[in-house]
């Protein structure tokens, strides 16, 4: 398995100031980490969070992407576009943006193979609600959202990351337990394998209230391959933790 990937999904927080000071104490305090890392900023600061992070070893992403090419697409920002500004990852998929955005499994493929096609790593969140989880239907859901991915992009599926998170677990405070994660990822990582023969080159992450205190529990699971962190990425020193919590 590669090296582990810490991604912070900064949400709509921060502004010219705060990014800068975040990224600061970021660098200050990273070392040469054992992990890949990436932060996706609101997609306004690409230019910005470009340039804090040259040379470093922090890479970036946004939060998300536009499903066409290029035209009359009034607010969207295509795949190549954000990769003029050195994205490498884009998170699609999201379970906000499928909730607030009404963003379907067909829009999150397209999304992902516009992504794939300009040579950006789409990191493709997958997850159930509490009601879904109660009513026993999980592994279907997740199953249904990645199949969608995996049937748009083929062969290129070994390129992608996944993440999973529940949405009763994201910014609720309420982890999945590494044993409930853990479960589900190697549910996914079967579903995976089914479709190419490089499945273990496939990261899946987990994210939902991961946290200094808990990552490297989960971090440690088999199949959980890295962490995708909302509130704690905001933290200079919850975030350091978490890295430094990724080993291989
Ligand atoms: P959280 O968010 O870490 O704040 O729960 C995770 C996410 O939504 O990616």
């Amino acid at each position: 398995m590669s090296r582990k990937l810490i991604v912070g999904n900064w949400k709509m927080n921060g502004n010219l100031a705060s990014n800068d000071a975040l990224v600061r104490e970021l660098l200050g305090g990273i070392g040469q980490p054992a992990c890949d890392v990436a932060v996706c900023p609101p997609g306004i600061y690409v230019a910005q969070l470009q340039s804090l992070l040259a040379g470093s070893p922090i890479d970036l992403g946004v939060q998300n992407v536009s499903m066409n090419e290029n035209g009359a697409y009034t607010g969207d920002v295509s795949a190549e576009m954000l990769k003029d500004y050195g994205v490498r990852y884009a998170i699609v998929g999201h379970s906000e943006r499928r909730q607030h955005q009404a963003e379907n499994d067909v829009h999150v493929a397209l999304k992902a193979k516009r992504a794939l096609a300009a040579g950006i790593t789409p990191i493709v969140c997958v997850g159930e609600t509490l009601r879904e989880r109660e009513s026993g239907m999980t592994e279907f859901i997740v199953k249904r959202q990645l199949s969608a991915v995996i049937h748009l992009n083929g062969h290129c599926i070994s390129e992608i990351v996944v993440a999973y998170e529940p949405v009763w677990a994201i910014g609720t405070g309420q982890t999945a337990t590494p044993e409930q994660a853990q479960s589900v990822h190697a549910v996914l990582r079967a579903q995976i394998k089914a479709a190419t023969e490089k499945a273990d080159r496939v990261r899946i992450l987990y994210g939902g209230s991961m946290n200094a205190a808990n990552a490297a529990e989960l971090l440690s699971q088999p199949d959980i391959d890295g962490g995708l962190i909302g509130g704690a990425s905001l933290k200079s020193a919850d975030f350091l933790k978490i890295i430094a919590a990724a080993r291989a």
